[in-house]
């Protein structure tokens, strides 16, 4: 059975208390619940509140990720982190290549290859995203702009690795719009995702991939999507900064 997971990308909002607040109150509510073994809670927090969120939450039921690592190892490479100094606070997964990043920071495939590789290499599960614009929607190349995505970002990630990854489908005109994509179109890409993931390893591998959906996800649209076949979860962005809601949309899984 495949993973089942909700994770929140607080993005760059909250001051490390609030941060603490907001991981302590969720974790308070999960402490009641018995989680399922196959289903995983995560949030995505600021580099800086990484140490005192994992210190915050029981591990055993929430992991704490970082929203991005850095393509390099060490050295100089003013301002960067690296994912060995992320594993080293306790975060369990990345966040890699969201379009925030692809968009506005300028990351290329290549880039985001180099940092699902230094992952693995310390044992932190990447958060693959991909997903393509609404331009490319409306001209009917979203496919191929999602497959070359895919093919390009995981060129250095091996049979072993891959099943040590998630993948996010997040289409970029979607995020932070209010405009969800329907049932049908998330499920048709994720299907497609699948067959793509096949295609580059093989269908057991591609069987066993949770693939999440991110793209104003709420408690109102979230049980429509979770109930599509190839739809294992969401990455959850402004919802995911209300207790609330997030509790909602764990519920709706
Ligand atoms: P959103 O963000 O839920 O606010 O649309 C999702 C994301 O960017 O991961």
């Amino acid at each position: 059975m495949r993973n089942k997971i909700i994770a929140g990308n607080w993005k760059m909002n909250t001051l490390v208390n609030q941060g603490v607040q907001l991981a302590s109150s969720i974790n308070e509510y999960f402490s009641n619940i018995k989680l399922a073994p196959h289903v995983k809670i995560i949030i995505g927090v600021p580099f800086t509140h990484i140490d005192a969120c994992t210190k915050s939450v029981d591990f055993t039921k929430i992991a704490i990720a970082a929203q991005n690592c850095s393509q390099y190892e060490k050295g100089a490479y003013t301002g960067e982190v690296a994912a060995d100094m992320i594993k080293s606070l306790g975060a369990q997964y990345v966040i890699v290549g969201h379009s925030e990043r692809r968009q506005i920071f300028g990351e290329t495939d290549s880039i985001i290859a180099q940092k699902i590789a230094n992952c693995h290499k310390n044992a932190l599960f990447p958060i693959l995203c991909c997903g393509e614009t609404e331009g490319e929607r409306d001209d009917g190349s979203y496919f191929d702009v999602v497959k070359n995505q895919l093919i390009a970002s995981l060129a250095l990630t091996d049979k072993f690795n891959i099943l040590r990854t998630v993948i996010a489908y997040e289409p970029v005109w979607a995020i932070g719009t209010g405009k969800t994509a329907s049932p049908e179109q998330a499920q048709e890409m994720h299907e497609y995702i699948r067959k793509v993931i096949a295609e580059i390893y093989n269908k057991d591998i591609a069987d066993q991939i949770s693939i999440l959906y991110g793209g104003s996800v709420k408690p109102d649209n979230a049980a429509e999507l979770f109930l599509k076949d190839d739809i294992d979860g969401g990455l959850i962005g402004g919802a995911s900064l209300k207790k609330e809601d997030f509790i909602k949309i764990y519920q709706a899984i």
